[in-house]
């Protein structure tokens, strides 16, 4: 009999999953991400780094490329994946990267030697067993000052995608194969959509909606939404199955998450520091249940760290912190979003300019942003201009990277 590995082998054997790079997820990024609350990791230029689960290598072959002092290892269950993926590899003549065909529920880890571990998308994805292995490897993999992004589906933000995916489930179960399956799930879909009664059927699926009925995202529907294993957690559930597991919560990925958009645009510092619980992992999950969340990028350490990090609105108006960023526009939705609400002067429109026009096609270091708006303009503005990029951060309008590791810091504002 097979086991419930090798089906899920089979059906990513069959149906490849199309990765890409995820920024998110870049060492480079967890960085940076890392130092804003003050945790100190490895230098990303020179990291060991392991992907779980990485597919064709989308998101780890250009980390490669653009980082040749890097070291990376991808590991995937899929033999027609890591095939793909190794070509690439090999058509590009890159030699610090590797891709190997393997479970992780058998993978010998060598103890101690990574700097980063990512494991995009997988988590959630997975049985119960393999979930656990992640877990085990993380914990003896990681070097001690070292950390690992896992992403995974949260409730309650996938309560109501649940309803779909049920759907599509059920409709799914008379297709002999992944392609029959996706039709079947899709013609529900559809029909559903043309026949939601007014309030029973609500909009489940949100922003997916369209993504979901793109035919060019087949392979994440039958992976999502039609795979065998999709289990979403609670944060506070994630995070005990991390404590068992000797490893600890440090952030969010997307730092954003920590000041919920709701909380910025009402006025986040009254709401931030009227906080109900002390406990930072209550907190995070009761913003959960506040602003529905259903996907999470969490980074974990070793529960034997001893460094000491805070997840707060300080951190970022350290000045020195911000001048070592450089920075990438985000989500442009968010960009928008901000400009009707706050940009209310001629000073808001100008600096807001002035920082897409920086961050546009290839990003900025902010302290040569700076420096630039000092010679432009040689009003008091610039404080201003902080602020906007703190706000920015905070909402993910721009994402950040270290341009510089630091070492000491002194303090904005
Ligand atoms: C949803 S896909 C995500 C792929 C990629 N990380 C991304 O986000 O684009 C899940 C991946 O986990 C891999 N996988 C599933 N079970 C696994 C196991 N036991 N060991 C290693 N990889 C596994 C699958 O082959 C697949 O490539």
């Amino acid at each position: 009999m097979k086991t419930r590995n090798q089906k899920l082998k089979e059906s990513y054997d069959e149906t490849p999953y199309i990765s890409q790079p995820i920024q998110d997820s870049h060492p480079a990024h967890l960085q940076a991400v890392c130092q804003l609350v003050g945790l100190k990791t490895p230098d990303y230029r020179k990291a060991k780094v392991l992907e779980i689960g990485c597919s064709l290598g989308g998101n780890i072959i250009p980390m490669a490329m653009y980082n040749p002092n890097m070291n990376i290892i991808g590991i995937d269950i899929s033999s027609v994946q890591i095939n793909e993926g190794n070509k690439v590899i090999e058509s590009v003549g890159l030699t610090n990267i590797k891709l190997i065909e393997q479970d992780i529920s058998t993978y010998d880890v060598p103890e101690n030697h990574f700097d980063y571990i990512i494991c995009h998308g997988v988590f959630s994805w997975v049985p119960n067993e393999v979930r656990e292995s992640i877990l085990q490897v993380i914990q003896k993999g990681l070097k001690d000052d070292g950390v690992a992004y896992v992403s995974y589906n949260t409730y309650p933000g996938w309560k109501e995608k649940e309803i779909y995916r049920d759907a599509m489930m059920f409709a799914a179960q008379k297709g002999q194969n992944n392609e029959e399956k996706y039709r079947l799930a899709m013609d529900v879909i559809d029909f559903i959509d043309k026949n939601r009664i007014k309030n029973s059927f609500s909009k489940c699926l949100g922003v997916d909606e369209s993504y979901i009925k793109n035919k060019d995202q087949k392979f994440y529907v039958i992976h999502d939404f039609l795979s065998s294993y999709n289990t979403p957690f609670y944060f506070k559930d994630f995070i005990n199955l991390c404590t068992k597991n000797n490893l600890k919560y440090i952030c969010e990925s997307e730092i954003g998450l920590h000041f919920k958009k709701r909380y910025i645009f009402d006025n986040y510092f009254e709401k931030t520091n009227n906080v109900l619980y002390d406990d930072v992992i209550e907190q995070e999950q009761l913003k959960d249940f506040i602003t529905n969340t259903s996907f999470r990028k969490t980074i974990i350490t070793k529960s034997t760290n001893l460094s000491k990090y805070n997840i707060n609105y300080s951190n970022l108006l350290e000045i020195d912190m911000l001048n070592s960023l450089f920075i990438l526009k985000g989500d442009e939705s968010v960009i928008e979003e901000w400009k009707t609400i706050f940009v209310k002067n001629e000073v808001d429109r100008k600096i807001f300019e002035f920082i897409l026009e920086k961050i546009n096609d290839h990003g900025a270091v902010v302290k040569e942003m700076i420096n630039e708006y000092k010679n432009i303009y040689s009003d008091d503005s610039i404080h201003c201009l902080y602020r906007i990029i703190i706000d920015f951060i905070i909402v993910n309008a721009i994402k950040i990277f270290p341009y510089e590791i630091l070492e000491k810091k002194s303090v904005y504002c």
